[in-house]
């Protein structure tokens, strides 16, 4: 579909489907056209490379040839005829007539599949004039059961023909003269061939022909005849346009148009474009004022983290300004921002994600489709890939989509989680490499997700091993670890590279002040719960509260959940049995008992 220059001149070509249609005519009957039937088509018009739909660009080209009428039917449109003029009383008009005979009554109304065989007949076997067949919306017409009625039918008639078809149209006069006989075709818009019946697209004198996704040399002609003005801004545009459709990169400079942007912001209309005319929060003032004060929000719920806050707070302050890598001389492709969360288990990392993603996006980070978390540990095997992003075309679950490609299809602006990145395995190491540096995935389906607008955090227990808690080196420590399993474990150091030393933020190990203050949350947390499911009161008194954070202190080398452990077992299950056999009460827990196998008992006043 390249409207390329022939080698050395400057004459523009068509693109090779619409040559690959010409060349075939004296020995192709019928054509299934599949793949970017919706898009346009760059196609020389004079001295001109000018942006055409497919049927506009089909008729072109038959014109060339020497066909004097396409007729072309649609379950919306009906039967009409292009080519030449469609106003009645036309030259193509009257031909189109000529040809259908007794059934040119059928011009200009719907027709129903049974009679449009008869159509087809009719342009098949005519010697006296070249006329083609074009058939759109047919895989719409095959999915809906109202519409199809007689379509198997027309499909009979169809390739029937086909085998007794000869190329009997000789030369008229005018354009085309020079070929010899030629086909009268049928051509048959799908989206893809799969779409119709296997017989009708893989026989003998039927071509298939696949309209390919625009590759750079067609973007460039199309940047080039929708950007009057030239200069740098083509190639920026041809190049952002990547796997977009012509009539993307069209609607793209509408878009640009309508809101003003100058003509060197042209990659910005594009990302606009990609992740739809939603309101981008990024760019909301609420978003930039709540990030401005987001650092007392995440140190309230993550406790004694302050420098892991700190630093997030940095990089979440470049994200929402959209200053990350401000010092290149364009935005990159990437996503909105990276974080890379490493440090001892249970010290706040999936927390502070979580507390990000609602400090950003709001929400409450649980059923909220903005915060999406996917445990790496998953996605160790190989097929596992088949699992984040799809399966291929063929495989079981191939319609469903991917995890990872389906939610940030739904929601661009969202925060993904990759827990323990690095025990995905390394196939799946190099789709976030894809992510990091193009912003993009292709799915099972083909289709592409766009991540420029997601928020990325990694998280790792990397480098932990060798470090002892309240060590004061345990932010060196860990960083040079990562920097080494990436570097010489895994021997992947363009993946660290892309996610950014400067990204990696260190937890600490909970200090023993912040274990009790986490205790004693969890400890107002069960009164709660006593109060709202027994409308009693439960006391705590000071020995017991004693207690029980000397046992959250001991607990903290499990993080987090070491300390809710100690609650749990010394606090919440003696006093499941208490109320079990006292009913619900008022309790008192003076201090806490014996402890035997593991079971605690309390000492209650
Ligand atoms: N610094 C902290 N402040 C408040 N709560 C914390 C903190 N650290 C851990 N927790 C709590 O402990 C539990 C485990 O924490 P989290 O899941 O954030 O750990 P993590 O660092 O992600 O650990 P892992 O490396 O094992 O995934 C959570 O319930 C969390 O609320
Ligand atoms: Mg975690």
């Amino acid at each position: 579909m390249t409207a390329a220059t022939v080698a050395g001149t400057r004459t523009p070509v068509a693109p090779a489907w619409l040559r690959d249609i010409s060349a075939s005519l004296p020995v192709t009957a019928q054509y299934v056209l599949h793949g970017s039937i919706r898009d346009l088509h760059m196609c020389p018009v004079g001295e001109r490379v000018v942006p055409l739909d497919t049927v506009s660009a089909l008729t072109g080209t038959l014109a060339a040839e020497g066909f004097g009428a396409v007729l072309y039917h649609s379950p919306v449109h009906g039967l009409t005829v292009l080519g030449g003029g469609t106003a009645a009383g036309s030259e193509a008009g009257d031909l189109a007539r000529a040809v259908l005979g007794p059934h040119a009554g059928l011009l200009g109304t719907a027709v129903g599949y049974p009679r449009l065989g008869d159509v087809l007949l009719a342009v098949g076997s005519t010697t006296q004039a070249r006329v083609a067949l074009v058939l759109d919306y047919l895989s719409q017409a095959l999915a809906d059961d109202e519409l199809a009625p007689g379509l198997s039918t027309f499909f009979l008639t169809a390739v029937s023909h086909v085998h007794s078809a000869r190329a009997r149209v000789r030369p008229g006069t005018g354009g085309g003269a020079e070929r010899g006989a030629l086909h009268n075709p049928v051509l048959v818009l799908v989206d893809k061939p799969s779409d119709l019946p296997s017989w009708m697209v893989g026989g003998d004198g039927i071509r298939q022909v696949p309209l390919p996704v625009p590759d750079l040399g067609s973007r460039m002609a199309a940047a080039r005849a929708l950007l009057p003005g030239g200069g740098d801004a083509v190639t920026q545009f041809a190049d952002a346009a990547e796997g977009l459709s012509l009539r993307a990169m069209r609607d793209i400079v509408q878009l640009q148009r309508d809101t003003r942007r100058d003509p060197g912001q042209i990659v910005e209309s594009v990302q606009a474009y990609r992740t739809g005319v939603r309101d981008n929060p990024w760019n909301g003032a609420e978003l930039r004022a709540r990030v401005a004060h987001g650092r007392d929000a995440l140190s309230a719920r993550v406790l004694g983290q302050s420098r892991a806050v700190a630093h997030t707070m940095d990089i979440l302050a470049r994200t929402a300004t959209g200053m990350t890598a401000a010092h290149l001389p364009q935005r990159g492709s990437g996503p909105r921002g990276v974080l890379f969360f490493a440090g001892p288990t249970g010290t706040g990392k999936t927390e502070l994600a979580k507390a990000v993603s609602q400090l950003v996006f709001g929400g409450d980070a649980g059923g909220s489709g903005s915060f999406r978390r996917f445990d790496m540990s998953e996605f160790a095997a190989e097929h596992t890939e088949a699992r984040l992003i799809g399966a291929p075309p063929g495989y079981t679950g191939h319609s469903a989509g991917g995890e990872l490609t389906n939610a940030v299809r739904q929601n661009p602006y969202s925060l993904l989680l990759f827990d323990e990145i690095e025990k995905a395995h390394p196939l799946i190491l190099d789709k976030f490499l894809q992510i990091l540096s193009d912003g993009r995935l292709t799915d099972g389906t083909g289709a592409t997700v766009h991540f420029a607008e997601t928020l990325i955090v990694f998280t790792s227990n990397l480098g932990v091993g060798g470090v002892e808690p309240d060590d004061p080196e345990i932010q060196t420590k860990v960083r040079a670890e990562i920097v080494g399993h990436f570097r010489d474990v895994i021997r992947r150091p363009e993946i660290l590279g892309r996610i950014g030393e400067e990204n990696i933020v260190v937890f600490d190990y909970l200090s023993r002040d912040v274990a009790r203050g986490l205790a004693l949350r969890y400890l107002e947390n069960v009164k709660g719960r006593v109060r709202a499911e027994h409308a009693s009161t439960l006391r705590i008194g000071p020995r017991a509260v004693e207690q029980l954070l000397e046992l959250a202190v001991e607990g903290r080398l499990l993080g987090g959940r070491g300390v809710a452990d100690a609650v749990v077992v010394n606090l919440v299950n003696p006093l499941a049995e208490v109320l079990l056999e006292r009913g619900s009460r008022d309790v008192t827990v003076t201090a806490l008992g014996s402890e035997t196998d593991g079971v605690r008992t309390l000492e209650l006043a």
